[in-house]
């Protein structure tokens, strides 16, 4: 069942990264991929990196400072709120349930290119 269904999934997948803008993808993270802090590099990796490191669903990319110059506008109080409540296809606590506001604002600053 799941065997067949997979190369349509492919496909919709492939068309839905074709569609999320080329030239944002193809442009290379200007700031760290990866936190130089071992215990946020340990949330990261299990959370926030599934959809920030290639940018899945108009997600922001890590390190990507171009892609997150708008969002910093928002201010930091504003980003924290969406981190913690969800915003469009960010989902609530980004998938990090045992995270707290410290370590979500730690995560948003080495994202953004910190
Ligand atoms: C399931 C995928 C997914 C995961 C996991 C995820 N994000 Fe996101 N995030 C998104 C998407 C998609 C957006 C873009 C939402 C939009 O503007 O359409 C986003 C946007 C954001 C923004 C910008 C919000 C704004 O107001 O512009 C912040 C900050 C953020 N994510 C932080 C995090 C942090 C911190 C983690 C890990 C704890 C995380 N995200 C995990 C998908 C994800």
């Amino acid at each position: 069942m799941l065997k067949r269904r997979t190369p349509l999934l492919l496909i919709f997948l492939s068309l839905l990264f074709a569609c999320s803008g080329e030239s944002e993808s193809m442009r290379l993270p200007s700031g760290p991929t990866t936190p130089a802090d071992a215990s946020v590099a340990e949330l990261y990796n299990r959370s926030c990196r599934s959809c920030h490191a290639q940018g899945a669903g108009w997600a922001p990319r890590t390190g990507d400072r171009e892609a997150w110059a708008s969002r910093l506008q928002k201010g930091n109080a504003v980003l924290l709120e969406h981190t913690i409540n969800g915003f469009k296809g960010m989902p609530p606590m980004g998938m990090c349930f045992d995270c707290n506001e410290e370590d979500f604002t730690k995560l948003i600053s080495f994202m953004s290119g910190g």
